[in-house]
């Protein structure tokens, strides 16, 4: 059975004592609650947060820790970037790769986010990575394409063995944010296309180990039904990661 993920992306919020009243709150609970077999729960917090997080959430094998982002080089010239091997090194589980906004707002390109890929995995980091089309893109039903184009570029040069180690997030850019979620169906349909893809590609035993998540205005509301498709494996969340009293039931939609 593939793995279950809620993954909390905070992005840029939330100071130091909230950011710590947030966290103690979700260990709180892994400590006191079974988390299904195959569920595991991911905290996506600012760069600044992650040591601290990661060491704290460091006896719970449920409990994970993603960075935002890394840079692709290992090391160098590059003010104010941090590197897959500094991640990995202070106990960093995981790195979320592509998200849209990164896209937009950094014009991170396709290549550049797979030599991202390449780095994190070779540090032991693995990547969560995102895709997504915008709106116009939908409305002009171009998004199945858009999404092709994104992992054909970004991730199918990796090999079964390296492409194993990624979990997909599937974010469509109208519903980030918005309020506005994609419906079950339409997450279904897409998830089911990105998995049918990576069956072409490695074969249909690999793509039916992948956990591939969906974000996009998820919430205690909707995660359940969203969660209930089969090829949804769980959410990327924002907006909702950052209250422990929306992010557990959403923990708990499974
Ligand atoms: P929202 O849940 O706030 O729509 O954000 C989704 C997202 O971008 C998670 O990475």
């Amino acid at each position: 059975m593939r793995k279950h993920i809620v993954a909390g992306n905070w992005k840029m919020n939330l100071l130091a004592q909230e950011a710590e009243t947030l966290s103690n709150a979700i260990v709180a609970y892994i400590k006191q609650n079974q988390i299904e077999e195959n569920t595991e729960v991911i905290l996506a917090p600012p760069a600044i947060y992650l040591k601290e997080l990661a060491e704290a959430t460091e006896p719970f094998a449920k409990l994970n820790i993603a960075a935002q982002n890394c840079h692709q080089a290992a090391s160098g010239a590059f003010t104010g970037e941090l590197s897959a091997p500094m991640l990995s090194n202070i106990g960093v589980d995981y790195v979320i790769i592509g998200h849209s906004e990164r896209r937009l707002y950094f014009q991170e390109s396709n290549e550049v986010l797979r030599q991202k890929i390449l780095s994190a995995l070779s540090n032991d980091l693995q990547p969560i990575f995102c895709c997504g089309e915008d709106e116009a893109i939908r409305d002009q039903d171009q998004h199945e394409d858009f999404i092709a184009q994104q992992l054909k570029e970004s991730l199918f040069d990796l090999e079964a063995s390296e492409i194993a180690q990624c979990v997909i997030a599937y974010e469509p850019i109208w519903a980030i944010g918005t309020g506005k979620t994609a419906s079950s169906e339409q997450a279904q349909k897409m998830h089911h296309f990105i998995r049918s893809l990576i069956a072409k590609q490695y074969g249909n035993d690999l793509a039916n180990s992948m956990t591939i998540l969906y974000g996009g205005s998820c919430k205690p509301s909707n995660a359940k039904e969203l969660f209930s498709q089969p090829d949804v494996d769980g959410g990327l969340i924002g907006g909702a990661s950052l209250s422990a009293d929306q992010f557990i039931p959403i923990i708990e939609s499974f």
